[in-house]
């Protein structure tokens, strides 16, 4: 097993309180279903990104906003506990970001959010002053103001950093984005809403002429495809039994983040992260499956 080498990364994105209810199917519009279990768990793309790339290994620093209230008192120790910098995170007059949850048997979610705090992250705050320059990557997501993602990637580049761009929940991607260079981590629906594109051949084309280091898609139980240049790369999804799919596209992108800021290669740093996503749907909430670097290393075979 091998150790990994401290890396730095830095996420620029939410954290939410996720209000959980496990049903047997997900409502239809304008149904009403009996649920089972209420769950509360933390949330939110950006802290969990952050706790995955945490778990991984990577030295985290988490730049966003919360609220004055126990959520974000709450949001804020979850994040400290995994060891990750929140010094960056503000405290500001909206309540603390809110998704509502409904989980099926089968593992599948519906998910609307109140971004509040989120909404009030500010392009100064992306700018991440005072950070020194160096190796390693940044990791935004669409959860905040789309000010705050074109401040973020261009943080990445005056440092250094790689940038790595999850966008979710589906946007058009400005041109400014993509100009920078990020590796882009879209499931299926957001490759096309994020292009504008009509099928995925398409969308990977002009993504890639707007300056898209690469594309990695989720691809849920299919695993995950690898678009670099004209290589396209599959990777299998881990023959798991899903418990939860919350959180798994944000593991895919935290481990992804953590090995490319270590030095490692797309093509390893995608089976890494296929790998963690495919063990964290086992367990309830975004962060309960969330593996170890040891995990992830054992499922990789090392
Ligand atoms: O990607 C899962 C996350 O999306 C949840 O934790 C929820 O907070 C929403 O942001």
């Amino acid at each position: 097993m091998s150790t990994p080498a401290m890396s730095r990364v830095v996420v620029i994105g939410s954290i939410n309180v996720d209000l959980v209810v496990a049903a047997d199917h997900l409502p239809r519009p304008g149904e009403t279903v009996l649920g089972g279990r209420f769950a509360r768990h933390f949330g939110g793309k950006g802290a969990n990104q952050a706790v995955a790339a945490a778990r991984a290994g990577a030295s985290v620093l988490m730049v966003g906003a919360v609220g004055h209230d126990r959520y974000g008192d709450e949001s804020l120790a979850a994040l400290a506990a995994e060891g990750i910098d929140v010094s960056r995170v503000r405290r500001v007059d909206a309540p603390t970001g809110v998704a509502l949850i409904a989980v099926a048997a089968d593992g599948e979610n519906q998910i609307v959010v109140a971004p509040g705090a989120n909404a009030e992250v500010s392009m100064e705050d992306a700018a991440v002053n005072g950070l020194p320059a160096g190796p390693g990557a940044m990791l935004t997501c669409l959860e905040i103001p789309m000010r705050a993602v074109v401040a973020a990637v261009a943080t990445a580049v005056r440092l250094g950093l790689q940038p790595i761009v999850n966008p979710a929940p589906g946007q058009r991607l400005p041109a400014e984005v993509l100009a920078a260079g990020p590796i882009l981590t879209p499931n299926q629906d957001e490759l096309l809403t994020t292009s504008g594109a009509a099928d995925i051949e398409a969308a990977l084309t002009s993504l890639a002429a707007g300056g898209a280091r690469a594309v990695v898609v989720t691809l849920g139980a299919s695993g995950a495809m690898l678009a670099d240049g004209r290589r396209r790369v599959s990777f299998n999804a881990l023959p798991v039994e899903v418990v939860d799919a919350t959180g798994a596209g944000d593991t895919f992108s935290g481990v992804l983040a953590a090995w490319l800021a270590e030095g490692g290669t797309l093509d390893v740093a995608v089976a890494a992260a296929n790998a963690a996503a495919g063990l964290s749907v086992t367990q309830p909430g975004a962060r309960s499956g969330m593996p170890t670097r040891a995990q992830i290393e054992v499922s990789l075979g090392r």
